[in-house]
C-alpha cells in the first residue's frame, strides 16, 4: 500500500540527483501549512511560507523565498534568489529566471518566460516615509510571453499572450500580443511568433487589403495582422 501522495517518477531520480531537495511541508524551511502538489521540490535554502501552494513537478532553487498566498502552478522553475510575493499567481510551466521578484500585483500565465534579473514593480511613486500599500498597481504577463534579461516593466501595464520584451527594455504601455519591444522606453520594433521567431511580412490579404499576412521565420506558420492586432492563422492546421 501506498504511503503519501503519489509522486512523479522523475522525482526519484531528481531527489538523487540533489539531495538537497525537499518535497513536504514541514522538511528544510517549507512551512507546515504550505501546500506542495505531487513531485513539486524545494531547496533546503529555499523558504516556502505557510499558506503558499505550489504546483506538481515545480522546482525551488536556492535561496528562493515564496511568501503564503503565492500560487504557483505545475511544472514552473524558479531560480536561485526568486521572491513570490503574498496574493502573486504564476501559471503553469512558466520559468522565473534567477534574482527575479514577483511583487503583489503580479500575475503570469501560463508558459512565460522571466529573463534573469528582470524586475517588475508595484507602485508607480513610491516613497519610504509614504505608505501605498493601498495603492498596488495590477501587472498581467499574458500566456507565452517572453521578458528579456534586465527588463523592467513599469507596474499597472498588461502584455499580450506571447509578447516578446526585449533585454533590457523598460516597458511603460500595455504590449499587444506577439508585439517585440525593445529600448528604453520600449517601443515595438517587430512580430515575434509563439515559438519565439522573427515575424516576416507575407504580403496584403487580397480578400481585406488593411490586413496584412505575417510568417514565422523559424517554422512557416502564418499569422494576420490588422493593425495592431496579430493572430495565429489556424485556418492551414484546420485544412
Ligand atoms: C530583442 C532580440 C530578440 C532581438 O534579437 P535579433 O532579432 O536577433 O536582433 P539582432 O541582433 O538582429 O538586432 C537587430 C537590431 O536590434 C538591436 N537590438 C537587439 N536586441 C536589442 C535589445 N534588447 N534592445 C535594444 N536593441 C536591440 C540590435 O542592436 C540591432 O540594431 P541595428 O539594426 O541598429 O544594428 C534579442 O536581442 C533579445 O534581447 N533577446 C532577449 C535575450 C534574453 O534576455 N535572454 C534571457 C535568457 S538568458
Amino acid at each position: 500500500m501506498s504511503s503519501g501522495p503519489a509522486r512523479a517518477p522523475s522525482e526519484t531520480v531528481i531527489k538523487s540527483a540533489n539531495p538537497e531537495l525537499v518535497g513536504t511541508p514541514g522538511a528544510g524551511h517549507v512551512a507546515r501549512g504550505a501546500s506542495l502538489a505531487a513531485g513539486a521540490l524545494v531547496h533546503e535554502s529555499a523558504y516556502v511560507d505557510e499558506g503558499a501552494s505550489i504546483g506538481s513537478d515545480s522546482r525551488v532553487w536556492h535561496f528562493a523565498h515564496v511568501m503564503g498566498g503565492a500560487v504557483i502552478g505545475a511544472r514552473c522553475s524558479l531560480g536561485q534568489n526568486v521572491v513570490v510575493m503574498n496574493g502573486v499567481r504564476i501559471g503553469d510551466n512558466c520559468k522565473i529566471q534567477n534574482n527575479v521578484s514577483l511583487y503583489e500585483g503580479v500575475e503570469l500565465g501560463d508558459d512565460v518566460f522571466c529573463g534573469p534579473s528582470m524586475v517588475f514593480t508595484n507602485v508607480l511613486n513610491p516613497r519610504s516615509a509614504v505608505s501605498r500599500k493601498a495603492e498596488y498597481k495590477r501587472t498581467v504577463v499574458g500566456q507565452g510571453a517572453t521578458i528579456g534579461a534586465n527588463a523592467t516593466i513599469v507596474c499597472g501595464v498588461t502584455l499580450g499572450a506571447y509578447a516578446f520584451v526585449g533585454a533590457g527594455a523598460v516597458v511603460t504601455r500595455d504590449v499587444p500580443a506577439y508585439a517585440l519591444v525593445t529600448g528604453v522606453p520600449a517601443r515595438r520594433t517587430g512580430w515575434m511568433s509563439e515559438g519565439g521567431h522573427a515575424l516576416v511580412s507575407d504580403g496584403v490579404d487580397s480578400a481585406q487589403p488593411d490586413a496584412e499576412w505575417l510568417r514565422c521565420e523559424g517554422t512557416g506558420a502564418r499569422y494576420r495582422r490588422v493593425g495592431e492586432v496579430v493572430s495565429l492563422d489556424r485556418s492551414a492546421e484546420a485544412a
